[in-house]
């Protein structure tokens, strides 16, 4: 396995939204956060040999990092199909040998009936800007349904609301940690040049 720094290099290659759209949160997750998140999935045996679904993967960030660590197969699905085909082109900059599936597709109602050990990776939308809060609710329904293990980013202060929805779907929070990243301004509604963003990450086993 190649050290968290390395699949952090790895990652840097690829490229964010060319028309991010402020409705989506179409924003691209840091390399070095991706890094930490899939190496520490990888350390769990969560990555080598499993079906990897990424819900809402935008150019790919996180599917490629998976992709680099020796999945079954992976999954990249977005409702956008403009971020897809950057993703697309992110694969064969990356480098991965692994195939990647990239869908269309909502990720609340997803075409996907995988066939064995399943981990859903996500940086689902938060609803910060829409007023509607928690739209990583419906992701966090589809993690409960198709997967066994999943991995999510949310906003500071959702380790209540995670880990209650996952007792109600039947999961466990079994690791939770927060991160910090800087956001580039790319909305109009963004006055700083950048901004600082305090997120938290989950690993929920789902039963
Ligand atoms: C915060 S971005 C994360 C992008 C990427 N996963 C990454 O880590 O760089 C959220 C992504 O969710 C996608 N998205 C939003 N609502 C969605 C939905 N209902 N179904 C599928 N994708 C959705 C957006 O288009 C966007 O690509």
């Amino acid at each position: 396995m190649s050290t968290k720094s390395a699949l952090a290099q790895q990652l840097a290659v690829v490229a964010g939204f060319e028309n991010p759209r402020a409705k989506l949160e179409q924003y691209r997750t840091p390399p070095e956060l991706a890094a930490t998140l899939i190496h520490t999935a990888d350390l769990q045996g969560d990555i080598e040999d499993r079906i990897v679904i990424d819900l809402g993967t935008g150019t790919g960030m996180l599917a490629l990092g998976a992709a680099l660590r020796g999945p079954s197969v992976v999954v990249g699905l977005d409702l956008d199909p403009e971020p897809l085909r950057t993703a697309r082109e992110n694969h064969r900059k990356v480098g991965s040998a692994s195939d990647v599936a990239w869908v269309r597709a909502d990720a609340t109602e997803p075409p996907l009936c995988p066939g064995g050990p399943t981990t859903v990776v996500m940086n689902p939308p938060f609803g910060a800007q829409a007023g509607n809060e928690h739209a990583d609710r419906g992701f966090l329904a589809t993690a409960a349904d198709i997967a066994d293990v999943s991995y999510s980013i949310h906003n500071a202060d959702s380790e209540g609301f995670v880990r209650s929805f996952a007792a109600d779907e039947g999961g466990d929070v079994t690791h939770a940690f927060r991160a910090e990243f800087e956001l580039p301004r790319q909305f109009e509604f963004h006055e700083a040049d950048s901004a600082g963003i305090e997120a938290e990450v989950f690993r929920i086993e789902w039963r």
